[in-house]
Formats: C-alpha cells, sequence, structure tokens
C-alpha cells in the first residue's frame, strides 16, 4: 500500500494521532537506495507504524556544499517507501520545517562535534542534531533508527538523547554495501566508472585494517595496513578511536573510520574492529 504523504506539521499530526504501539522513525534526505531500504526493514520489523521523514536539511549543507544539486528524487523514493511498509512519509517544504526562517537557537555537539566530519565542515552537527532533534519532535517517535554509515552522526544522536532527556530510543543499523564493498551512498551517483573504481579503496582499506586488529598487529599496524591501501583517493582523515570516538583502547572494540575525496565528491566509511 502506497504511504500517506504529510506535507505539513498538520497533516503529520493527523496521520500521527492514528497510530497506537510502537512508532519507529527514519529519517532521510531522500535520494533512497538500498542502505535506506535495509534501514527501513530493519526498522519495520520492530515497530507497529513506521514514519520516514524526507527533507533535504539547508542547515547541514555548508555554502560550498551540494545542497542545490543535492539528488531529488521524489517519486522513485515513494515507491521504495511503499515497498518497504512505510505508513506516512513526511516530506515537509523548507518553509515548514523553519517557518520563522533560519533558527537561532541550535543544537550544540559539544567537542565531538568538532572532530572528523565537523572539522571539515562547520556546523555540519549542528544542522543535523538541530533538525533531528525537530523531527523526533514533530513525529513523536518511540524509536528511531540511524545507519552506522554516519558513524559520528548516530555517536552525537545518541550523546544529544542522553544529554537532553529525550523520550526516544536510538538503534543503529550496520551498514549496507554493494557487493564489491562500497558503501552505498546518495553521493555515489556522482561518480564515474573510473571513480567509482578508485573509491573502493575506502572499504578496501578499513578491511584491511580490520584484519591486522583481528590478527593481533595492534593499533599502530592497525592503521598502517588500511592506509597502504588508500593511494588513489586524497585522503581527509583515517583514524581508529574507542567506540565513541575517544582515543583507541590497547585492547577490545574500537572503530576505524575513513573520509577521502575522489574527484569533486567526499565518501566516508567506517568499520568495527577488535584490537586483541
Ligand atoms: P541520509 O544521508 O539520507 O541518510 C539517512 C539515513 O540512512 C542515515 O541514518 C544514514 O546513516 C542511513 N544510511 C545511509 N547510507 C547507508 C548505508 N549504506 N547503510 C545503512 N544505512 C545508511 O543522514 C542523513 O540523511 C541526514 O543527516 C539526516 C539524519 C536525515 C538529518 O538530516
Amino acid at each position: 500500500m502506497s504511504p500517506v504523504v504529510a506535507r505539513t506539521r498538520a497533516e503529520l499530526k493527523a496521520a500521527r494521532a492514528g497510530m497506537g504501539g510502537v512508532v519507529g522513525v527514519v529519517m532521510t534526505m531522500g535520494a533512497l537506495h538500498s542502505g535506506h531500504a535495509g534501514l527501513l526493514r530493519a526498522a519495520r520489523e520492530s515497530s507497529d507504524h513506521l514514519v520516514m521523514t524526507l527533507f533535504v536539511n539547508p542547515l547541514q549543507f555548508g555554502p560550498n556544499e551540494d545542497f542545490d544539486r543535492y539528488p531529488r528524487t521524489f517519486e522513485r523514493d515513494l515507491e521504495i517507501a511503499a515497498a518497504e511498509g512505510v505508513d506516512v512519509v513526511f516530506a515537509p517544504t523548507v518553509d515548514q520545517m523553519y517557518p520563522h526562517g533560519e533558527p537561532s537557537v541550535r543544537v550544540n555537539p559539544g567537542p565531538v562535534g568538532e572532530i572528523l566530519e565537523g572539522a571539515s565542515r562547520p556546523g555540519f552537527f549542528h544542522g543535523v542534531l538541530t533538525v533531528v532533534s525537530k523531527l523526533l519532535h514533530l513525529t513523536g517517535a518511540d524509536v528511531a533508527y540511524f545507519g552506522e554509515k554516519d558513524y559520528q552522526q548516530l555517536t552525537l544522536i545518541r550523546a544529544m538523547v542522553r544529554d537532553l532527556d529525550l523520550d526516544v530510543e536510538i538503534r543503529g543499523v550496520p551498514t549496507v554495501r554493494e557487493p564489491d564493498g562500497l558503501a552505498l551512498s546518495s553521493r555515489n551517483r556522482y561518480l564515474s566508472d573510473a571513480e567509482r573504481r578508485i573509491a573502493l579503496a575506502l572499504s578496501r582499506a578499513l578491511r584491511a585494517g580490520a584484519q591486522a586488529a583481528a590478527d593481533g598487529e595492534g593499533p599502530e599496524a592497525t592503521l598502517a595496513a588500511a592506509d597502504k591501501e588508500l593511494d588513489g583517493p586524497e585522503l581527509d582523515y583515517l583514524v581508529l578511536t574507542d567506540p565513541d570516538l575517544g582515543p583507541p583502547p590497547e585492547h577490545g572494540p574500537a572503530r576505524l573510520l575513513v573520509a577521502a575525496r575522489v574527484g569533486t565528491t567526499r565518501l566516508i566509511d567506517n568499520i568495527p574492529v577488535e584490537i586483541r
């Protein structure tokens, strides 16, 4: 069945009023791919009702970023949402989301918002957390699902919910990949065939690092093994952290994260690693 499309706050409220039980939400900027579909499927399995939000949030794009050329594929997105059993798609305009213009009050992500993605994209996580907080309130969801693909985003959303006592459960969902390892991303469609081959270095590097860690080679060798695979893309960062993005542990669970530019497209990826 086709989802109900709510364009305004009032329409969302009306659709939401009819929902009992556990309400799940998956937030997206559209241009849906199998990664989003995987997230929707995980949410569908453990919710009585499923809301998907579709909003390209201007607050999280820098002045030189791709807000205007970000892919917009609404009809196709609706088909995917329908196939994954979404009940309501909330697709507001910018004016609906920000009726008073750019908000002067924003959620401050703290120090973790200034490193990695935050260092390359000033204000990015203020924009993300502000819209996520608004969408949590507007949808009134009980459980919200986010991809591990955007690991720093997931970490900061968990921290926001914890630090601000938001009454919602956050669940992370593992990254969906192409058969050759490339993490699915709406920005992959910017890549030419040659660039896509170069982009494969990111997931290859993460796998090599995870293998080195599993072989007991330690944090430095883990990073070196990953770095060796990264000679095509223009590297922004390659880091090994603990699961909360703090300094890496001597032993136990850790995270390996990479960001790099291929042509004009900036790509990110990450993987869990076990340091032995
Ligand atoms: P967007 O990039 O559209 O991603 C929406 C959700 O899909 C995020 O939780 C993201 O982590 C998840 N996702 C993307 N690629 C994935 C993949 N390959 N496997 C699994 N999950 C994947 O992230 C955003 O939008 C925005 O910042 C948003 C949270 C909607 C706020 O504007």
